[in-house]
């Protein structure tokens, strides 16, 4: 990690304490903070034991030609390696979600080109209401990372999830989004997850049982070994894993322009459960029940082929991995998928039981010297496995 610097955004909120033990947790690891203090933010910690501990000088003013003078507001937003904003308050996450850019803080986030990752701090009534809750859905789905917050007593003396992750959490996940270590250091992984939704009208979907498990647990162990990663997923309803960059999309045309929007990778891996086929007409408004008892028939289209086209892509990742889904004769079927397809490998599971939804899974890892069966374990298993097993195929190793 020596080397690396970040720009740390203190937010006003209680919390600030916390943010001067973050920047001595993270020079103890050789990474150095500069930091912009809010005007709220400096009720609750000076500029004077910030620089102290920063050992920079604190930038607080859009305005101040002394500020500018010594680097400007635009060059401060991508001097680091990452923004780290702690405590994120409800107030930057709407400037940042809204796109406002006011004053120092949120103009260096509208202006960076770097990741950040936000430690929200708030009373927990603001952090369940419906706007803080738009807002960070916003934010997640422009790739902002998230730690915490924890559950547990406010300073304002309720109970709940608001509290500020705390330093060393939020060291940990700085770490991870940093991902300069672990065997994937360097690699950039694309992943999806979960089914796609195909509309019929306004109300009514086609869509299939998939719940995402898997697909999530693969791109938090990609992002633990260290790989850039980014999760395009459809509608599930899971956390977003850690350190992990994520879009939602919900149809399967949808996930195909967000994937080929991702490129380049280094890795694909394609866990979605994508609709095969699409209603070639979604109504504008509901389709009424006829008083004649006429069933409407459904005309259904064929959905690309996502994994067959990132395959043939002229930005085809090194390492083309498919899922297959399958009820019966498991291998041969994924043997003929992987032909077919264009993958490198195809992870075929028996999904006849209760694996979709379940915890559990066991799949044959199916790639040009065969078959390799490995045996029942949890997806979170899985994913680890294939995150080692990706790092030695990359390297060279497999
Ligand atoms: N896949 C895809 N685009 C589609 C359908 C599937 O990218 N329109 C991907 C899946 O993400 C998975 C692989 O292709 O990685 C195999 O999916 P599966 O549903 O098992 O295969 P199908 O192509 O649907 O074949 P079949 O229905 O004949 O089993």
């Amino acid at each position: 990690m020596r080397g690396k610097s970040i720009l740390l955004i203190v937010g006003g909120g209680i919390a600030a304490y916390k943010s001067l033990e973050l920047v001595r947790r993270l020079a103890e690891r050789g990474i150095n903070s500069r930091a912009i203090l809010t005007k709220a933010g400096a009720e609750f910690v000076t500029p004077l034991s910030l620089s102290a501990l920063t050992g920079e000088k604190i930038y607080h003013d859009l305005f101040s030609l002394t500020d500018e003078a010594e680097m400007g507001h635009i060059q401060l937003s991508r001097s680091a390696d990452l923004v780290v904003v702690a405590p994120a308050t409800a107030d930057l996450m709407a400037k940042m979600a809204g796109g406002l850019a006011n004053d120092l803080a949120s103009t260096a986030l509208l202006a960076t080109d770097k990741p950040v990752l936000m430690a929200p701090a708030m009373n927990v009534r603001m952090w369940q209401s419906p706007s803080v809750t738009r807002n960070r859905a916003i934010l997640e789905n422009d790739g902002v990372l998230f730690v915490g917050p924890n559950d547990g007593e406010m300073a304002c003396g309720e109970f709940g999830p608001g509290r500020m992750a705390e330093p060393l959490e939020i060291v940990a996940a700085i770490e991870r989004a940093l991902a300069i270590e672990g065997p994937l250091a360097g690699v950039k992984a694309l992943v999806t997850a979960g089914p796609t939704r195909e509309p019929v009208d306004p109300v009514r979907f086609l869509a299939n049982h998939s719940s995402g498990k898997q697909g999530y647990a693969i791109a938090e162990a990609l992002a633990r070994a260290g790989a850039q990663t980014t999760l395009i997923s459809g509608p599930v309803s899971l956390a977003p894993p850690q350190g992990v960059k994520l879009q939602r999309v919900t149809t399967a045309r949808e996930m195909l322009a967000a994937c080929e929007a991702a490129l380049p990778a280094d890795v694909l891996v394609m866990a979605a459960a994508v609709a095969d086929w699409r209603p070639d007409i979604a109504a504008n408004s509901k389709i009424k029940k006829s008083t004649d008892r006429v069933v409407p028939l459904i005309k259904l289209v064929e959905n690309p082929d996502i994994l067959a086209s990132l395959a043939q892509h002229a930005q085809r990742p090194r390492l083309v991995i498919g899922f297959a889904a399958e009820t019966d004769d498991v291998v041969e079927n994924a043997i003929a998928k992987r032909r077919r397809k264009g993958a490198d490998w195809i992870i075929a599971n028996d999904v006849s039981g209760d694996v979709m939804g379940g915890d559990k899974n066991r799949i044959h890892l199916i790639s040009e010297a065969g078959s390799e069966d490995w045996p029942e374990m949890t997806k979170t298993d899985v994913g680890a496995r294939l995150a080692a097993r990706i790092a030695e195929k990359l390297k060279g190793a497999a």
